[in-house]
């Protein structure tokens, strides 16, 4: 495996999550190069500045950015925040019409100075969006992916991994799906270490039931809207799923990570992007076709496709 030299990331986009993810790839190191790209010129240029005064304490990354579209020129993976989001009570899908209409103004521009670039959309509804956007571009599916169900696979094995008393690195479960309102766990193959999530004896000498991974899901899939009711928006978990998911293309990881290209043809779905377990290189995402679901995860997966295959068609 290659790790791709003097390697750059742009996050397009300088609100709370631009700059967290910058953020977190600076202290993570997931890049050489750091850039941060926004048209709200003082407010790129202030956050640069921030992140530029920490450069001490971060290694060899560097930090740049601005208001001028040449920003992204060299770049290797392009990160979109950019965009309206969610207030209180409402939902990533209600931001698709006037996310999509920023998006398709966007994309060209950006492809214009980063032909070569892999795309990861953050802005919601990232499913959606990632559709509109292939479909503008005409990017080969692997190069252009939603960050998907990374995020909601982080905190579905943060609780699952308290609950169990391991770390959240022994905990194998993916949530699949749209990431947001019919997103769901693949219970079916979730384990700890190699044992079968029910069969796992918890630190209280019980095991989990069926009704409390439910519960689970239910508190994994409203996450957000909790930390959106307290504090307005959503920013660091995304920030670090986002670093998490440059450095896998940086580093030609071939990581499995639960992000969301345009699916053909799996199990059922075409045309729509969805997360589902993907390798994740440099050259971008490819679903595992290996991947199994039973037939109730079959049903909700081929569901949550229906309902975004209609709002991407009344987007078109
Ligand atoms: C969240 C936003 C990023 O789930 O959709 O936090």
């Amino acid at each position: 495996m290659s790790v791709i030299e003097n390697s750059k990331v742009t996050i397009v986009g300088a609100g709370s999550v631009g700059a967290s993810a910058a953020y977190a790839a600076l202290i993570r190191g997931s890049a050489r190069h750091v850039a941060l790209y926004d048209i709200a010129t003082a407010k790129v240029e202030a956050e640069v500045l921030d992140l530029s005064h920490g450069t001490q304490f971060i290694g060899a990354s560097e930090i740049t950015g601005g208001s001028d579209i040449s920003v992204v020129e060299g770049s290797h993976v392009v990160v979109i925040t950019a965009g309206a989001k969610q207030k209180p009570g409402q939902t990533r899908i209600e931001l698709a019409g006037v996310n999509a209409g920023i998006l398709r103004t966007m994309m060209p521009q950006l492809l214009e100075v980063a032909p070569n670039a892999i795309y990861v959309i953050v802005t919601n509804p990232c499913d959606v969006l990632t559709v509109l956007a292939q479909e503008a571009t005409g990017l080969p599916p692997e190069r252009l992916f939603a960050s998907g169900t990374v995020l909601d696979t982080s905190r579905l094995r943060w609780q699952l991994a308290r609950r169990a008393g391991v770390s959240t690195s022994s905990v194998h479960a993916y949530i699949v799906g749209e990431h947001g309102d019919t997103e769901f766990p693949l219970w079916s193959r979730a384990t700890i270490g190699t044992v079968p999530i029910l069969d796992w004896v918890t630190p209280r000498g019980d095991r989990m039931t069926v009704e409390e991974l439910d519960a689970i899901a239910v508190d994994v899939r409203d996450a957000a809207y909790k930390v959106i009711e307290g504090k307005g928006a959503t920013n660091y978990a995304i920030g670090l799923s986002s670093a998490r998911i440059i450095e896998a293309i940086l580093g030609d990881q071939h990581a499995v990570l639960p992000v969301s290209p345009v699916l053909h043809d799996f199990h059922g779905v075409d045309g729509v992007a969805l997360s589902v377990p993907c390798i994740v290189d440099a050259s971008g995402a490819v679903p595992i076709r290996e991947t199994r679901f039973d037939d109730r995860e079959l049903d909700l997966f081929q569901n949550s496709a229906a309902a975004l295959a209609e709002i991407a068609a009344s987007l078109r």
